[in-house]
């Protein structure tokens, strides 16, 4: 009985020094841990990979976002890491709505190479996919690339952002002398477009973008009892991104006119966004004091 219970024990204590080792081998270069994209409400791999975020001669970039998706619409992405002087991979992606809340499901598709993983605590309900060991490519020079896929949710979420994060790694099987790098990528739904916050600033109509879901392509159509008839302007993201803006000098369709000419000082107009898929906004009101 007592010979049984030694030898269940030592079975046992090499079952646990089997598992501790088999978990330090698996480590982080397989899998790691969830919310590290940069996202809104998240921290990036540089909370192991001790750096300077986004610096030096690399980069990640998300391919193949498409401008507009429509309801359960399904689409292949591709998530590259490059550096010239790098040897070792890795990422992480999510998507998110412009409230920053998931949006839509993110799926692997090389299942050797990546595997989906859940956001946890204040981050459930957000999927990820991102590399395993398999995928790091040890020892491959330039770059490295990944498809992934997302699934659009059921209902319209309005705009959605892809948050990923990359390590261009130097192959020491540590998480030293990496460089971590980040980005974001928009896109509108099909949906209806939202009007968000209009000004009149210097011959300029500007929407903010947070929460608006304007595409690529949009227009922007005044009307008011002053005018005869409609007039449409071509809506443009400024630079930096933040707003979405009729330029001083881009004139309307069909009247040929400046902003100044629809929105004099003291007037008020109705404004609506049309997005290139022919979906409207609910009209807002612009007044120019
Ligand atoms: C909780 C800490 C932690 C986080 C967060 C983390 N890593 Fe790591 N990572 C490590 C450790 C420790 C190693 C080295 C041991 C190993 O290979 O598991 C490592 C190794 C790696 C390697 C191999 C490095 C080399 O030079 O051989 C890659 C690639 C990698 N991680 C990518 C990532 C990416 C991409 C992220 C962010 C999405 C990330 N890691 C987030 C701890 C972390």
């Amino acid at each position: 009985m007592r010979r049984t219970s030694r030898s269940f024990i030592n079975a046992l204590k090499a079952l646990i020094c089997v598992t501790v080792i088999a978990t330090v081998a698996n480590g982080f270069s397989d899998r790691p841990p969830a919310g590290r994209t940069g996202a809104p409400g998240e921290t990036t791999c540089v909370s192991c990979h001790i750096g300077t975020l986004n610096s030096g001669a690399g980069k990640v970039e998300i391919e193949g976002v498409p401008s507009a998706y429509t309801p359960n619409e399904e689409f292949t992405l591709i998530v590259r890491v490059s550096h010239p002087e790098r040897r070792r991979w890795g990422f992480q992606i999510t998507a998110l709505d412009s409230q920053n809340n998931p949006a839509g499901t993110m799926l692997a598709v090389n299942t050797t190479q990546t595997t989906t993983i859940n956001g946890t605590g204040s981050l459930t309900g957000r999927t990820y996919v991102e590399h395993r060991a398999a995928g790091t490519f040890d020892g491959q020079s330039n770059g490295a690339s990944w498809e992934v896929k997302w699934k659009a949710p059921a209902n319209d979420a309005g705009r959605v952002t892809f948050y990923a994060a990359g390590n261009a790694a130097n192959g020491n099987d540590a998480s030293s002398g990496d460089s971590i790098y980040t980005t974001a990528v928009q896109m509108a739904s099909n949906g209806p477009p939202m009007i968000i916050e209009p000004v009149y600033k210097k011959g300029k109509i500007l929407l903010e973008v947070t929460g608006s879901d304007i595409a690529p392509g949009a227009v922007l159509i005044v009307t008011s009892e002053a005018l005869a008839e409609a007039q449409t302007f071509e809506l443009k993201l400024n630079p930096p991104g933040t707003k979405w803006q009729v330029k001083k000098k881009t004139r309307s369709t069909p009247g040929n006119l400046l902003v100044n000419d629809v929105l004099p000082a003291g007037s008020t107009v109705t404004i609506v966004v049309r997005n290139p898929s022919g979906m409207e906004s609910a009209p807002a009101t612009l007044t120019r004091n």
